[in-house]
């Protein structure tokens, strides 16, 4: 038995008894130190254990502690019954309360809300389709062969070694334009798909996290072709980014699109002219083309009846270049600061 615990032990005790804010906790503490199984009688019990020289050192030690505690609890209860219980009780109701802190949408969240609403306003359906995708729907439907390079290892997040169905393996979805094919398989044209989800890709930096979001759009029909394209961005910008703001086509190439473009958005700030920020005037937005007929053939639509548009853009690059925060790290999207995300 070692005074020094013994010591320390009486402190603790006293210390909480004359903090002890009613009598139930008094109670309680008499019993941890005092009870039958209490923290000092299980020491006392202890003593015919201990040679005789230290049995009357330490018993004489303990007999002090437990007289202080004693006395502590006496006060302690002598305290407490001087309270008369209304003045425990008594509140002031002009005391302004307390709020309860109201939580928000998280950034992207807004972004996917305010997205859906701009597309729905022109007859767009909005779907959601699997965040892990077979091999199929993510490339071979959409006239990506084997060896194409998103196909590595390395590109893309993998969840099977080894093909395991008719459908190859299991891959985190690497892009919204699976939800092309499986939307074509659902229904039949006229289509006028919105589909946001959440994508995976091994990427880290500035401008890439390993989740991100995109905005694939979709339009089948009979005469569908690039004017159609070209329409519905201009209405995105304008709805989304603001009168001021004008879309143009880069000729691009992806394999499930013919011809494909990439598509730009006027920079906020110089509104094309050039300036520091956007350096020549434009902000690249994201992949767009008139659907491939061997992709409307995977679909299961027949290519000399129907054509079609499809895009997909990043929901949080497309909010950030709208909001004009000029952030150049999209990163903290990402991470449990409460001080970036209560910005918003
Ligand atoms: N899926 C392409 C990407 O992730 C974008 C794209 C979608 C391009 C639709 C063309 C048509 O980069």
């Amino acid at each position: 038995m070692n005074i020094n615990k013994i010591q320390n032990l009486k402190n603790q005790a006293i210390s909480s008894i004359l903090e002890a804010e009613d009598k139930k906790e008094l109670e309680r503490l008499r019993i941890q130190y005092l009870g039958r199984k209490g923290e000092i009688t299980k020491l006392i019990k202890e003593l015919p254990e201990l040679e005789v020289e230290k049995r009357k050192e330490i018993g004489g030690l303990l007999n002090d502690v437990k007289k202080a505690i004693e006395d502590a609890l006496e006060q302690t209860q002598a305290k407490l019954q001087r309270i008369p219980p209304e003045d425990k009780e008594w509140s002031d109701i002009t005391v302004p309360g307390e709020k309860i802190p109201q939580g928000h949408l998280h950034l992207i969240s807004q972004a996917i809300k305010e997205i859906s609403v701009v597309f729905e306003k022109i007859g767009f359906i909005r779907v959601s389709y699997p965040e892990v995708e077979w091999e199929w729907f993510a490339f071979e439907a959409l006239n990506m062969p084997e060896d194409h390079p998103a196909r590595d290892d390395f590109e893309s997040f993998f969840v099977d070694q080894k093909p395991h169905s008719k459908y190859g393996r299991m891959v985190i979805t690497p892009h919204t334009s699976s939800g092309q094919i499986r939307e074509m398989q659902r229904t039949e044209p006229p289509i006028r798909m919105i589909n946001i989800g959440r994508c995976g890709r091994p990427n880290y930096d500035a401008t890439h996290t390993p989740t991100f979001h995109q905005f694939e759009g979709l339009v089948i029909d009979r005469g569908i072709n690039v004017t159609h394209l070209k329409g519905v961005f201009d209405y995105f910008a304008k709805n989304f980014f603001g009168p001021k703001r004008k879309i143009r086509l880069r000729p691009f190439h992806f394999q499930f699109t013919e011809p494909s473009f990439e598509v730009d958005v006027n920079c906020p700030l110089c509104l094309g002219k050039g300036c520091k920020v956007c350096k020549g005037g434009w902000h690249e937005l994201g992949g767009s083309g008139m659907v491939h007929p061997l992709v409307l053939e995977s679909g299961g639509i027949d290519p000399r009846k129907y054509s079609g548009f499809a895009f997909g853009w990043g929901v949080e690059r497309n909010y950030l270049m709208k909001s004009g925060l000029n952030l150049d790290d999209i990163r903290p999207l990402y991470e449990p600061d409460l001080r970036f995300i209560n910005q918003f």
